[in-house]
């Protein structure tokens, strides 16, 4: 199943007035055009197929000023649509064939607040075998039928009523027949597409649409939809994110093995230091500790204090976790690279990671070792030493 995306971007948008301010759906809500918000859904929808948007004759230069901050722009199609919204869906539909899409969800470019699980539901609908789908929500208001005269002339039961949503997705060359049989008897009053298939007698399957996913009619839902995506702005400021350096070196003298994040590879050398050297561990504990002005390694375990003689290096690093903790962080990756002639590192990077994981707490797909030689120059190459270098990338909590 190919789901292709028609979105119908054509209208005059004359509810909403102003006709100097443009179409609705080239104006801006949250800083954006409304049409940027509605395509980046789609863009961002992983099941998404051939995307045809659907736009005015004189509207190509807004288009395309609207769309250019979008990275995928560029895989998007678009035709002209006609008069009514309804030969506007049926260019679309025309063009979204050529795609070889299966499926096509039709919608209004005027609904930007469509959200991805909205999509979900609806594919899932289309999965289990409907080919007519259509989000709707059910009507929460008393209805009246009002005359002429001004006079309300009866109560309408609310129950069975739904208010119609888009995206309504269909089996496209289902969908697409019943567009051209309205088109060739000349009907040309459908204001939705599931009343286009209900004309043509294909079953359409009611789910819950989304309370968010309004039409923007009238100027007074701009307003509020600009000022809905201008508090949440405010609410939800830039994420802390950090991170930290570090780098170390330690030197190689005869012996019988060195430590590497805390795993040990037999080797006809070993690395001299004051704890037990491991030069990975003493990199990434820098690393950590940059990411909340915390000092480095010496402020903490000072090399003339006796009590860290010969000490396992998971100490530092956990007790530099303690202190990112302490500061409200989160640490989401920890990343060290060894420069190293000797011992390879390979057959223990897995072991190593593992350490990491189990040292930091977090999972072992945010623990990386590297390494690579020097090429046998500089110190490193005469074996005479080994250097790691580390990044820390770690999350605070804002008060
Ligand atoms: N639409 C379209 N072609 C038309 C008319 C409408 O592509 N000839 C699109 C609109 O751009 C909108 C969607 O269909 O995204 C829903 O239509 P509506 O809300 O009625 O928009 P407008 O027709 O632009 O507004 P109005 O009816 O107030 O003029
Ligand atoms: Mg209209």
């Amino acid at each position: 199943m190919t789901i292709g995306i028609v979105i119908v971007a054509a209208g005059r948008g004359e509810r909403a007035g102003s006709p100097q301010e443009g179409p609705k759906q080239y104006r801006p809500i949250g800083g954006r055009p409304v049409i940027a918000h509605t395509l980046e859904t789609f863009l961002n929808w992983h099941r998404s197929g051939p995307i045809v948007t659907v736009i005015h004759p004189d509207d190509e230069g807004l288009y395309a000023a609207s769309v250019s901050t979008l990275p995928r722009a560029k895989e998007v199609l678009t035709t002209f649509g006609g008069d009514t919204r309804q030969r506007s869906v049926y260019e679309g539909l025309r063009a979204l064939a050529a795609t070889g899409a299966t499926h096509v969800m039709i919608h209004d470019a005027a609904r930007p607040f469509v959200d991805l699980a909205l999509l979900d539901r609806i594919a899932a609908t289309l999965d289990a075998g409907h080919d007519g789908v259509l989000p709707a929500m059910s009507v929460a208001d008393t209805l009246k039928r009002g005359g002429a005269d001004g006079l309300v002339h009866e109560t309408v039961p609310r129950a069975g009523l739904y208010a119609a949503q888009t995206p309504q997705s269909f089996a496209l060359n289902e969908i697409r027949s019943a567009h051209e049989k309205a088109a060739a008897l000349r009907r040309d009053d459908f204001t939705d597409d599931a009343s286009i298939a209900e004309w043509a007698g294909l079953p359409v399957v009611l789910i819950e649409g989304s309370a968010d996913n309004i039409k923007l009619t009238v100027k007074r839902d701009i307003e509020m939809a600009d000022e809905r995506l201008s508090r949440q702005a405010t609410r939800m400021p830039l994420p802390d994110v950090r991170t930290g350096n570090g780098y170390d070196v330690h030197q190689l003298v005869p012996g019988d093995g060195v430590t590497l994040c805390g795993v040990f590879m037999p080797h006809d050398q070993k690395l001299s230091g004051h704890s037990d050297a491991d030069v990975a561990l003493h990199a990434l504990t820098d690393a950590l500790l940059a990411t909340c002005g915390a000092g480095d390694i010496g402020d903490h375990f000072p090399p003339s204090d006796m009590q860290w003689k010969g000490a396992a290096s998971r100490i530092f690093l956990e007790h530099a976790a303690k202190i990112v903790r302490e500061h409200g962080g989160t640490i989401m990756n920890a990343d060290v690279s060894l420069i190293a002639e000797a011992p390879k590192v390979g057959p223990h990077r897995e072991a190593m990671r593992r350490n990491l994981s189990e040292f930091l707490d977090i999972d072992m797909e945010r623990c990386s070792v590297k390494a690579t030689t020097n090429e046998t120059i500089g110190f490193v190459g005469r074996r005479e030493g080994i250097a790691a270098i580390a990044t820390a990338t770690v999350v605070f909590q804002k008060d």
